[in-house]
């Protein structure tokens, strides 16, 4: 059957030029939209550029979006995005600059990656034979090893479209790799960068990344335990520390968020500047109600409570 695609063209000696370009090629129920695009560029048109390798979802190359999402192409039927014939629009992957067409520059990714310190650093005696590490230990960690750097969750992560400096999920999926690794000796040093501006706290757990990884990492959820870590080992003078537990005493208390608290004690009560600085974000939020006067109350607080102690434990 025919299949209409719709590809993004942008080539960097006449960028004016930019837009879609519709195909039409001939697609069964098990065509992928690599091959798709494959059938494009070898019978239709040479010009278009894009990265593949393997086609077995290994190498991490193919990576674009698809219909909006971040997908490996030669992972992705075509019968899986459109069971009904619809267009299928291809773009290159999000949050990183195109080079041309579907072909775009990780070296942003790449930095990011280096800026983890991306190898093991034991500390003390190097081993007569092997570094030892329990088997429970390197199979958690298979969970993370299986990261292709596709830059998938580095695409269609909301913060780095509005902050660049932010690491980004598989950076710090590299990250947690290492810190979780018991043969590595720098773990607090680790947690300690990762706890500074564009580190672990910067995350708005969007989810993003969790949804379109094609390999399961989880990025989200690993930042969300080296934060706990980095807490742990008592990194808890930054504003996403503060914000975490002024957010669990708030509701503990009250059965509710206190939003007004929160901002507060997130930026540090004697933060003059960065106070000021909200005022108009804070002003805005209590016209439309965010921020009622009278305070957030539950109708039932106690059984707030209740799940607070089931938690804890008491
Ligand atoms: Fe290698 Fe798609 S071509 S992952």
């Amino acid at each position: 059957m025919e299949q209409k695609l719709r590809v993004k063209r942008y080539d960097p000696e006449n960028p004016g030029a930019a837009g879609y370009q519709d195909y039409t090629v001939e697609v069964t129920d098990t065509t992928t939209v690599l091959d798709a695009l494959l059938t494009i560029r070898e019978d239709m048109d040479g010009t278009l550029s894009m990265r593949c390798s393997c086609r077995a979802s290994i190498c991490g190359s193919c990576a674009m979006r698809v219909d909006g999402q971040a997908k490996l192409v030669c992972k992705t039927r075509i019968s899986s995005v459109a069971p009904n014939g619809e267009t299928v629009t291809i773009d290159p992957v999000g949050n990183m600059p195109v080079i041309k067409d579907l072909v775009v520059e990780f070296k942003p990714f790449w930095d990011k990656m280096r800026a983890v310190t991306p190898y093991l650093q034991p500390e003390g005696d190097v081993p007569k034979a092997e570094y030892f590490a329990s088997d429970e230990d390197m199979v958690h960690l298979v969970g993370v090893v299986n990261c292709i750097q596709c830059g998938a969750c580095v695409s269609d992560c909301t913060v780095l479209e509005v902050d660049d400096s932010f690491l980004g999920p598989a950076a710090l999926a590299k990250a947690y790799r290492f810190v979780k690794d018991p043969r590595d000796g720098h773990q607090k040093d680790r947690l300690e960068d990762l706890n500074k501006p564009s580190g672990v706290w910067d995350c708005t757990r969007c989810m993003q990344c969790v949804e379109v990884c094609p390999k399961d990492v989880d990025p989200m959820g690993r930042i969300m335990v080296m934060r706990d870590m980095a807490m742990e080992t008592g990194f808890n003078n930054t504003s996403g520390s503060r914000h975490t537990e002024s957010f669990a005493k708030s509701v503990k208390k009250n059965g509710r968020l206190d939003e007004m608290k929160l901002a507060v004690d997130s930026m540090g009560k004697f933060n003059i500047p960065a106070l000021l600085d909200s005022a108009p974000v804070g002003l805005r939020a209590m016209r439309k109600g965010k921020f009622p006067w009278k305070g957030h109350k539950s109708s039932e607080p106690d059984k707030v409570k209740q799940v607070f102690e089931k938690i804890e434990g008491k």
